[in-house]
């Protein structure tokens, strides 16, 4: 006799997914619709549209300022005063809170890295941990354990008792990412992973971002390098002033010169 199969979805997705016309394309994964955003008086976002589909790797570009980070947390929920609507897995999380949002499997790394400098890199690790999940369709998913991400990882593993505090700049933001996929996203925002590491912490960050991709996971990327985006990216969208004046392909943005050079530092 087999003891039936728990939900190990979060609360906001059990229950099977929404049916009817209604019912937007299942292949995406995070549906953002006429999205506005202020800070106090200030209108930052203006109707931003977009849509991250399963398996994709999508750029969000634009220079300092453009409106890259303040995206990523209104669709954590972490901006107050937001307007339009936000749907992850077919279910509206426009209202939701941060720490729901976060549960339903929707994973954030922001700008700034926000390890625990007092904890080992093994206990940041746990602190990130959440249960394994099923994958949209009902599929078990692999859950990330600290051996899986030290393969992912390899310099992370061969310091698992060091505090935080004595990490490098690089070395801290592979780890913010690694405790992320200990909460087993099924989609993982990425505020600028290249800005102000060294180069050969970029270079894991390619080789890494190419991993999760094979293994499933789906990125939305803020970036402003154009380079790197190049090498992880399979489509683009560039904001200037909070709007999106450009989407597109990897490949329609290289050739587009004008847009380039109107939005972005290339
Ligand atoms: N907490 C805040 N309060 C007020 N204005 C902010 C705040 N954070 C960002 N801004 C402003 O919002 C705009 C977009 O910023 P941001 O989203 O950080 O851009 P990017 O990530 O593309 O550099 C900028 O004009 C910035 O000055
Ligand atoms: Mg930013």
């Amino acid at each position: 006799m087999t003891a039936p199969r728990s939900d190990r979805r979060s609360p906001l997705l059990q229950g099977g997914a929404p049916r009817g016309p209604a019912q937007p394309d299942p292949r995406v994964l995070l549906d953002v619709r006429e999205l506005s955003t202020w800070y106090g008086a200030a209108h930052i976002l203006f109707d931003l549209s977009f849509e991250v589909r399963a398996g994709e790797v999508v750029a969000l570009m634009g220079r300092n300022g453009a409106g890259k980070s303040t995206t990523l947390k209104a669709v954590m929920g972490m901006v107050e005063r937001r307007r339009g609507q936000v749907s992850f897995l077919g279910h509206d999380i426009s209202r939701a809170p941060p720490h729901a949002i976060a549960s339903a499997g929707l994973g954030y790394v922001p700008e700034d890295r926000r390890i625990f400098t007092d904890l080992t890199v093994l206990e940041n690790l746990e602190v990130g941990r959440q249960p394994a999940r099923t994958s949209p369709d009902g599929r078990p998913l692999e859950p990330w354990t600290p051996d899986r991400l030290f393969k992912l990882f390899p310099n992370l593993g061969e310091m698992p008792h060091r505090p935080g505090g004595r990490m490098s700049g690089g070395e801290q933001q592979m780890l913010t990412v690694a405790r992320t996929l200990m909460g087993n996203p099924y989609l993982v925002l990425l505020d600028e992973p290249s800005e102000g590491v060294a180069p050969v912490i970029v270079e894991g960050m390619v080789q890494m971002i190419h991993e999760l991709k094979a293994a499933g996971v789906s990125i939305l990327l803020s970036e402003q390098n154009l380079h790197f985006a190049e090498l992880v990216s399979d489509r683009a969208y560039v904001l200037e002033k909070g709007q999106i004046r450009f989407q597109g392909s990897m490949q329609q943005l290289a050739a587009d010169d004008e847009v380039r050079r109107a939005y972005l530092s290339v």
